[in-house]
């Protein structure tokens, strides 16, 4: 991305400190060739809300923030900012601010000019330029590199002068593409929580791309899960996690167990009794389209099952399979468990140190018994499986 570019791009006539706005892609397509990099996406980002795209490298997400940002123009579709058409306009009439990872600091200006720049153009005095530099600088822990050029500064470190330089002007939509993607784990973490206390001050409208699960989920109000260059799933964190649309989107959000089986009827709102594969029934939630004789997989995080020692199993017990440990995971707070059965089917267990006194239930080679919840499975179509 040139320097004209960026300069233009910051210069634009903003006024300073205007709330969020909502940000909408219709049908948006580009092709580069015969391939799509982003095929018939559309995103509705409300004013003020945390977006993130998350998704495996290729998938579509700097292409679909740089169509918002106007960097590159689709292939068909429409882009809307506040409601108005953007589609054909060029990044400085879109009043958004940006970070990319190629998105350059001027390198003939120092880190303090290269803050002041955007703020420069919309004719702020020069106390208040010089206060908010401090800020700033302050506010991404590099108050010490005031008058270095980006030349002398690390990777990391530039990337956070260029994401300090776009929250500068208060934009009242921020684009962020793996802006923490050059940082170490403490100071990304710190940044993460940064960038929410400027968004929660600022109302301003985030678009974050990640390809960091945790990141996505800790830092959203919604995100949407990207997959060959649309969108699987938007949703709230906890309800992606929770409730995932279908199997792959549950396989690519943490960790599960895939239960294979087939519906054997309904017994109430969302909720089913569900043959496995290997024999067991058991009950399980899911979305109410799913109906008798369909073939499902019943996605089971590995911290949501218990433990418990053969004897003594409550009577209010639902869901049980029984097992023998084949893997052990010291993890000090948690253990990790492999739990195969006598059919084969081997499930993957975490579970809170603290819960069991007796040691001898998670070691290896001995029997248990693990529970869980209706309410812990839920059910998506198997789509590799079905007729
Ligand atoms: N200029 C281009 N010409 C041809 N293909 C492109 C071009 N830019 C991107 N693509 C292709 O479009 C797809 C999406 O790319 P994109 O950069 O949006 O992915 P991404 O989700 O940001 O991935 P990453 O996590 O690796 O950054 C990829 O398959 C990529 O190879
Ligand atoms: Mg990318």
């Amino acid at each position: 991305m040139n320097m004209a570019l960026t300069a233009s791009l910051l210069a634009d006539a903003t006024p300073i400190g205007k709330l969020g706005t909502d940000l909408r892609l219709q049908g948006i397509s580009k092709y580069y060739g015969d391939a799509a990099a982003v095929r018939q996406l559309d995103l509705d980002v409300r004013a003020g809300e945390f977006v993130t795209l998350l998704g495996s490298s290729g998938s579509g997400k700097t292409t679909t923030l740089m169509m918002l940002a106007g960097f590159i123009s689709p292939s068909e579709g429409k882009i809307l900012v506040g409601g108005k058409d953007v589609t054909r306009l060029p990044p400085s009439k879109r009043n958004l601010g940006v970070v990319f990872q190629n998105y350059a600091l001027f390198p003939h200006l120092t880190v303090a000019q290269n803050l002041a720049f955007p703020l420069e153009m919309r004719g702020v005095s020069k106390v208040e330029i010089k206060r908010r530099v401090a800020d700033g600088l302050a506010q991404v822990q590099l108050a010490d590199k005031a008058e270095r050029f980006p030349r002398e500064l690390s990777g990391g470190q530039q990337q956070r002068i260029a994401l300090a330089r776009a929250l500068i002007f208060k934009p009242q939509a921020l684009l962020m593409d793996e802006p923490l993607g050059a940082l170490d784990k403490n100071l990304r973490e710190h940044m993460q929580l940064e960038i929410r206390r400027l968004h929660r001050n600022s109302g301003a409208t985030v678009v974050f791309v990640t390809h960091d699960q945790e990141e996505a989920l800790t830092m959203s109000d919604r995100v949407a899960v990207m997959q060959d260059g649309g969108i699987a799933q938007i949703a709230s964190p906890n309800e992606i996690y929770d409730r995932p649309a279908n199997k792959w989107v549950a396989q690519f959000i943490g960790q599960s167990n895939t239960l294979h089986g087939t519906i054997a009827r309904s017994v109430g709102k969302g909720k089913f009794i569900v043959d496995l594969e290997g024999g067991a029934t058991i009950q399980a939630s899911g979305p109410d389209t799913l109906k008798a004789n369909d073939r499902i997989c019943g996605i089971l995080r590995p911290e949501k099952i218990a433990l418990r020692g053969l004897a003594g199993l409550d009577n209010d017990v639902v869901n049980s399979l029984t097992g023998k440990v084949r893997e052990v995971q010291y993890l000090g707070h948690m253990v990790k468990l492999a739990v195969e059965q006598a059919n084969g089917i081997r499930m993957q267990v975490v579970a809170q140190l603290q819960k069991f006194a007796d040691a001898d239930v998670w070691s290896e080679g001995s029997s248990l018994t693990l529970v869980w919840d209706p309410e812990s499975v839920w059910l998506v179509p198997d789509s590799e499986r079905s007729s």
